[in-house]
């Protein structure tokens, strides 16, 4: 089993299971187009954000890192006429081609880009006092992970769910000498393990962005 094998299987499930998407293709070929990196969730994964969002009944839905607005795309539309997504990104330019994207994809009511490093945009909605988050999609500077995470509670209820992206980086999380990042998802997982109130697991995943994984924690308290 190689990359070529993860990679020709979730172009088989993408092609059984989820099809053409044009606003979603759409909003891939302006990211590029702008050239902004081509890191956003997979069409599998970016499946996986709605379906979650949908089970969980989530009427408000908080990102960190926008890009190019794929996956938060993906997310809007689990939401209700009536729901909010609010999504935070440093960069101005990937914020803008999102905003644009959002349009094109008819979703641009139900959606807010905060640009600013998310640690101020946090403490902001915190001091805001903002209704709570009903799902928390991490994804950003990952040495920051942990307190994303923290902020993240904060900004929630009993039942929220977190997800964070990008857990594992080809096993970077159990190197020897742990990079910034693994450190960041290292320093999260010490932090679970030593308190009651998020109930957490996570799930390695391989594909088309090869092999990672994810995170989820549930707010039980
Ligand atoms: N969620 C997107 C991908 C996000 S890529 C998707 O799957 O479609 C990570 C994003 O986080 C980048 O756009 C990057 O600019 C942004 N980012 C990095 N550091 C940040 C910070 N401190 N605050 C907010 N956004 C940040
Ligand atoms: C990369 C992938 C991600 O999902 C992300 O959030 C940031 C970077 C990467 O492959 O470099
Ligand atoms: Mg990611």
């Amino acid at each position: 089993m190689n990359e070529d094998t993860w990679l020709a299987v979730d172009e088989y499930f993408e092609e059984q299971l989820i099809g053409e998407d044009p606003a979603l293709e759409s909003a891939l070929a302006a990211s590029a187009a702008a050239g902004l990196p081509s890191i956003q969730v997979s069409v599998c994964q970016g499946k996986l954000l709605y379906l979650l969002a949908l089970a969980a009944g989530a009427q408000r839905i908080l990102e960190i890192g926008t890009l190019g607005g794929y996956s938060t795309i993906w997310l809007a539309r689990a939401l209700p006429s009536n729901g909010q997504l609010v999504t935070l990104e440093l960069e101005s330019h990937h914020a803008a081609v999102a905003r644009q994207n959002f349009k094109r994809a008819g979703l641009a009511e139900r959606i807010q880009v905060h640009v600013g490093p998310a640690l101020e945009t946090l403490g902001r909605l915190r001091e805001q006092r903002v209704a709570p988050f009903d799902l928390v999609f991490i994804d950003a500077d990952k040495p920051n992970i942990p307190r994303y995470v923290k902020a993240a509670v904060e900004l929630s209820k009993l039942g929220s769910l977190i997800v964070v992206d990008n857990v594992v980086r080809g096993g970077a999380i159990v190197a020897p000498e742990p990079d910034a990042s693994a450190t960041g998802v290292r320093q999260l997982a010490s932090w679970l393990a030593g308190q009651t109130q998020l109930s957490a697991t996570a799930i390695q995943t391989v594909g088309s962005k090869g092999y990672d994984g994810f995170l989820l924690a549930r707010v039980q308290s």
